[in-house]
């Protein structure tokens, strides 16, 4: 997928170049940037600006770790209960990926972010 390439491509050029780290990681943000920008004028609907508190921390470790498989589910689908045994579920599915475990701080962050804006 272009998104697992580009980075590579642009490490590349950056040691030709002969940049720091720093510039290349700041194109890297550069470039992911662009290709949520592109992602969302391709399918507006689906950017994540529809989840509560988008731009916080916690809806960001939400979107990247429950995005990582299927769509980003809106935490107003589920009660919070019904979220912890979905959480559940989803270690396993992890598991069975070999996806790495959520650490705990990954996992409070999602947790307070679906307690606090469950059903
Ligand atoms: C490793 C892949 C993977 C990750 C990461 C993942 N899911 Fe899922 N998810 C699945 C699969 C596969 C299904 C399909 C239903 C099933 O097998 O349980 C699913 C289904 C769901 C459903 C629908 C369940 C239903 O019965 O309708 C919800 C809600 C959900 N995931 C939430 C989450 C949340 C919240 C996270 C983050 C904590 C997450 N997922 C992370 C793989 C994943």
């Amino acid at each position: 997928m272009v998104w697992v390439r580009q980075p590579d491509l642009i490490a590349s050029w950056g040691s030709e170049m002969k940049i720091d780290s720093t510039l290349k990681y700041g194109s890297f943000i550069l470039l992911s940037a662009s290709l949520l920008l592109t992602g969302c004028a391709f399918e507006t609907e689906n950017s994540h600006a529809y989840l509560p508190d988008a731009q916080t921390e916690a809806a960001g470790v939400y979107i990247k770790q429950c995005g990582a498989c299927h769509s980003v589910p809106h935490p107003k689908r589920l009660s919070a209960a019904a979220w912890k045994d979905i959480v559940a579920v989803m270690d396993k599915r992890r598991e069975e990926r070999k996806y790495p475990p959520l650490t705990e701080a990954q996992r409070k962050k999602i947790m307070r972010y679906l307690d606090a804006h469950a059903r």
